[in-house]
C-alpha cells in the first residue's frame, strides 16, 4: 500500500519500451478490428478509444474495420438457441465496416471481439473469422481478443498450445473450443502468451489494451491516454472477480473481488478511502 496521494512520478521511473513497429512514430502501424452482427461494442470502442488517443501525436496507425461486406454492421444478435432471451438485447447501434476479408490491407495487429452474435455463427457453421484469423495470423506482429472472440481465436487453431482467457460469463461456451489444446486460465483479467493477448469480459479488454500499449508504445504515452479518457485501469492481469461471481471451475475463490485502482502514474492510498 501508497501512503503518498496524488503525487504525480517523475518521468524517469516511468519504463518507456519499443517494438519494431513502434520504432518510427509517423510509420504507421496497421490496426484490423474485426466486426460481425452481435459484436459486444464496448470489446470494440473501448480498445479503440486508447488507440484513437495514441494515434493522435504518439502514434501513427490506420485502421480497418473487417467483415464479409464493407457498411453498417449491427450490434444486435441474429437469433441463437444458445442465447438466453433474458440478455437478448432490444437496443443496439452499429458500425461501419470500411474493408472485407478479401480486400483489408497487411495489418500488423488484429483484434478480436466477441459479442453473442458469435454464437449465431457458430450455430450456422460459419468460419469466416476463424479462417481469416488463420490465414492472417503470420503476418501479424500482434493478435488480441476481447471476451468471446478467444473462441474464435481457440477455433481458428492459433491458441494450439498456448495460455489464454475469456469472458467468465461465457466460460462454459467459450472453452468449448481448441481441441482441448489451449490452456484456458480462470483467474485472468487478460493473459499475454507469444503475440497472443487474450481477455476476459467486455471491459477487461480496456485494461488489456493498456498494458498492451504500455508494453509497445511506453508508459508515459499510453497513461497520457488513459488520464485522458479519466479511466483507472487494473493493473494485476491475475485479477478477475468475475471467475468468482460467475463461478469459473478452477478458480481461485480465496482472491479478493476488489481491487485498488487509481489514475495511472499516480501513487494512491486506497486504505483511507471513503
Ligand atoms: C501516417 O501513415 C499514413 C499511412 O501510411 C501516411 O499516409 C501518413 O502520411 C502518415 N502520417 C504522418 C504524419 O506521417
Ligand atoms: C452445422 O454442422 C453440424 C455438424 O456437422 C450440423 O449438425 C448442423 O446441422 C449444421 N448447421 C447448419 C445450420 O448448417
Amino acid at each position: 500500500m501508497k501512503f503518498s496521494t496524488g503525487i504525480l512520478l517523475p518521468a524517469s521511473v516511468l519504463l518507456t519500451s519499443t517494438s519494431v513497429i513502434a520504432s518510427d512514430p509517423n510509420k504507421a502501424i496497421s490496426i484490423g478490428i474485426l466486426v460481425f452482427p452481435g459484436f459486444q461494442p464496448l470489446d470494440i470502442i473501448g480498445p479503440l478509444d486508447i488507440m484513437m488517443g495514441l494515434s493522435s501525436r504518439f502514434q501513427n496507425m490506420t485502421l480497418s474495420l473487417i467483415w464479409k461486406t464493407t457498411g453498417p454492421v449491427t450490434a444486435l444478435a441474429p437469433p441463437s438457441a444458445n442465447l438466453p432471451a433474458a440478455i437478448y438485447p432490444r437496443l443496439a447501434p452499429s458500425l461501419v465496416a470500411t474493408h472485407t476479408f478479401a480486400d483489408t490491407p497487411k495489418l500488423d495487429i488484429l483484434l478480436v471481439p466477441g459479442g453473442s452474435g458469435n454464437r449465431f455463427l457458430d450455430e450456422s457453421n460459419d468460419t469466416s473469422i476463424e479462417d481469416f484469423v488463420a490465414q492472417r495470423y503470420p503476418e501479424l506482429q500482434y493478435l488480441l481478443s476481447v471476451c468471446t472472440g478467444a473462441a474464435s481465436l481457440a477455433k481458428s487453431g492459433v491458441l494450439e498450445g498456448k495460455r489464454a482467457t475469456t469472458n467468465k460469463a461465457s466460460w462454459k461456451w467459450a472453452t468449448q473450443f481448441g481441441n482441448g489444446k489451449v490452456d484456458w486460465v480462470p483467474n485472468a483479467r487478460w493473459i499475454e502468451d507469444g503475440n497472443i493477448w487474450t481477455s476476459s469480459g467486455v471491459s477487461a479488454g480496456i485494461d488489456m489494451t493498456y498494458a498492451f500499449f504500455k508494453m509497445l508504445l511506453g508508459e508515459d504515452k499510453a497513461a497520457t491516454v488513459m488520464n485522458r479518457i479519466e479511466y483507472s485501469p487494473h493493473l494485476d492481469k491475475a485479477w478477475d472477480p468475475y471467475a468468482v461471481v460467475h463461478k469459473v471451475p478452477g478458480a481461485d475463490l480465496s482472491r479478493s473481488l476488489g481491487d485498488c485502482v487509481g489514475p495511472v502514474g499516480y501513487e494512491f492510498d486506497c486504505s483511507g478511502r471513503k
